[in-house]
Formats: C-alpha cells, structure tokens, sequence
C-alpha cells in the first residue's frame, strides 16, 4: 500500500444538462477533502452539442456514437488544455464523460443482464492531448457489482459534509437532481429526486428560443397551474422506494411532449410551473424517504439549479420551516464545481485503490474501486 499524498487532479465533468465542460483543477488531500484551485465552464463547439442531443433523442447510428466517443474526448482533451496553458501539468485527470445512455433497469435477456451505462469522451485522446494519466468510466464497476451507477457523489458528500456533525440533505441541482442524506449517527444514503433544469430547460428552449431561464426571470412572471402539477406530480418514479436512480432515458423530450399536451396556455407559466414542479418533488421525496426516517438540520444545494432563484425561492416555501436552506457556497464549494471536485476525488481514490461507491446509494452488493486508468 502506498503513503497517501497531495495530488493536483483535473476533473472533468458534462451532466445532463449539457450546458458545458465543466473542468476544474483541484488539489485532493490524503484525508480526502478537496480544494478547487480554478476553474471553466468549456462551452462544447455548436455542432459537437447538437449532435450530443441528437444522441440523447435516439436519432443517432451506432457511427455517429462511435465517431462522438472520440470528438468528445478531444473537446474534453482541450478543457484540460485551456487550465493547463495557465497551471501547468495535474497529477492526474479524472474524467467523468458525458453520459448519453444509462440504463439502471433489471431487465434480462437469456438470464443475461440488460443493466449498463454508457459515457463518451475517449480516454486515450483525453491522454494523448495532454500527457497526462487519465482516470475514467466510473459507473461502470458499480453496475458489475449489481448497482445503479449512481449516484456517485455521495461518496464526495460524506467525505466533506459528515464532519459537519450535523443531519444535512446535500442536494444537487443539475439536469436532474440528486440527494445524499448525511447524518451523524446513520449511514449515508442517497438517490436521485427526479427532474432539475432538463424540462426548464426544454421549454425555454422551445416557447423562448433560449437555453435556459436565466435567474428565473420567465418563471417569475408567470403564475403556477395546480392542475398541471398535481397531474405531473403523480408520475411513477416519485412514488418508487430509494434506491434509485433517473435519467434522460425517462424524463425524455417525448415524456416531456407528453407532459406539454395539458399545460397551460400562457407560456410564461409553463416555466413556472415546472420551476415549482422540480422544487416540490425535490421536498416531496424528502417527506416521502427521508423526514420519516431522520430529522434533518439542514439542506444544502448545489448545481446549476442553485443559482436559480426561483427554485430555491420555492424550495424555501415548501420545507418546514425550521430546516435551515443553504447552498454549497456557504461551505466554501463552488455550486457550478461540486460535481467537478467530486470526480477528482473519485480519481485520486481510484489512484490509490480506495474503494468509492456507497452501496447503500447505488445499490451495488459491496464497495468495489471505481474507474479506469488510461
Ligand atoms: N443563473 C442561472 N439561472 C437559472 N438557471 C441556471 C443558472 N445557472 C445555471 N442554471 C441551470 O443549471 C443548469 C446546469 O446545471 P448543471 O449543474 O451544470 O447540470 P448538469 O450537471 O446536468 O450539467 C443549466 O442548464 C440551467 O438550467
Ligand atoms: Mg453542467
């Protein structure tokens, strides 16, 4: 066994959200806490995007993936180059990739199991461009072990919250949206809640032409259509026991198409409404899973998600009101880079055979080292 030391790690991370590169060069510690020294949100080239959504709508042939797998690694290959110019050479790279498929189902073929994940962005072009050893496909050994593969940055989360010694919720905003239940006398657990910005985002797309609803000014001057909600409010995945976890496979634009034909008329409050439908699934999965389980102190958001005031102006709303509401910046993490410092420690763990995933998170049958090295 080696001597844990300091490393310098880039981490690179793309979500559901697609909305960039996110890569940060972080300093991980042998006591596994984390310090994010920079930071960049990479914008992927227009083209290489569409084509990454095209994936995610399921109009792409198997050599349009096999072609995005290297033009990914390479737009992820010049995110680290942009820190590296400036800070020079990390120790390593830990390279979450960009996820276009995840199947966490227990479907079977001849008793063969369908259940996988599937991330692009070429870890040998990632190593090539940059000279450096490269540490990636994360989710993969938690499937073999009869996980999820996800989500994986609960592991993150008890390393830096437990010392808190509080009960805290640490709650991830992004495409979706993720908790991990940290608490100072039970084992950590998570799951993921259900949509984030995904159908915000799809809408301002669609009614506004715009990516998404900068600091909620649409959703904010809309008004909120109850019976839209409740009937969103009653699909499936809300109502299924944690373990568990989501994807655009089903929050799909079709299910969101699906989800348009009831909305409202005024366009405005279609952005409200789903606003507040990510904000109150976020709370009801907590009334659900959590509050009849533990009480919790506090609940600290992180994501892109955080930095829109309507969701959290909503999440306060509907907590109780003795739950106190932060975000990841009062604990000095970045909300835009949280995912970012949680894969570099994934990769320093992975470096030195640490054990990562949470099985009591994904669900796996025991804690196997994640990732592969390049
Ligand atoms: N200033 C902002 N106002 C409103 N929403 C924002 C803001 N900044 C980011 N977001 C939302 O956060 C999303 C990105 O969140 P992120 O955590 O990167 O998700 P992912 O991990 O899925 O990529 C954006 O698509 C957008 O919906
Ligand atoms: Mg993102």
């Amino acid at each position: 066994m080696y001597e844990l030391e300091t490393k310098k790690v880039i981490g690179l991370m793309s979500g559901t959200s697609c909305d960039s590169i996110d890569v940060g060069l972080c300093e991980v510690h042998p006591d596994l806490s984390c310090k994010l020294i920079a930071g960049i949100n990479y914008k992927y080239p227009e083209h290489i995007r569409a084509k990454i959504f095209q994936i995610f709508r399921g109009e792409s042939s198997v050599k349009d993936i096999c072609q995005m797998n290297f033009a990914i690694g390479e737009c992820f290959g010049n995110a680290c180059m942009a820190l590296i110019s400036e800070y020079g050479k990390p120790d390593l790279i830990s390279s979450h990739g960009q996820t276009v498929y995840h199947y966490p189902f227990n479907e079977k073929i001849d008793d063969i199991s369908l259940k996988s994940t599937l991330q692009l962005g070429e870890s040998s072009v990632i190593a090539e461009k940059t000279g450096c050893l490269v540490i990636s496909n994360f989710r993969e050994a938690d499937i073999a072990s009869g996980g999820d593969g996800a989500p994986l940055v609960c592991f993150a989360d008890e390393k830096w919250f437990k010392p808190l010694k509080k009960n805290v919720l640490v709650q991830n905003i992004g495409g979706i949206s993720n908790v991990t239940v940290v608490t100072k006398d039970n084992d950590t657990f998570g799951f993921d809640t259900g949509l984030g910005n995904i159908m915000i985002d799809y809408c301002m797309n669609k009614f506004f032409g715009m990516p998404y609803d900068k600091d909620g000014e649409i959703a904010r001057q809309g008004t909120i259509s109850h019976d839209w909600l409740n009937l969103l409010l009653q699909d499936e995945y809300y109502l299924k026991e944690p373990p568990k976890t989501t994807g655009r496979e089903y929050f799909s634009n079709t299910y969101i198409e699906n989800a348009l034909k009831y909305a409202p008329e005024d366009k405005n409050s279609v952005i409200t409404t789903a606003t507040v439908l990510t904000a109150k699934t976020i709370v009801d999965a907590y009334e659900r899973f959590v509050f009849p389980h533990v009480k919790i102190d506090e609940v600290i958001i992180g994501g892109g998600g955080a930095y829109n005031p309507e969701i959290m102006k909503y999440l306060r709303k509907f907590l109780p009101a003795e739950i106190e509401l932060k975000t990841h910046e009062d604990y000095g993490i970045s909300n835009n880079y949280k995912e970012v410092m949680a894969f570099a420690l994934l990769g320093y763990c992975k470096y030195y055979n640490i054990p990562s995933n949470l099985p009591s998170c994904t669900g796996a049958r025991k804690r196997v080292v994640l990732g592969k090295i390049t």
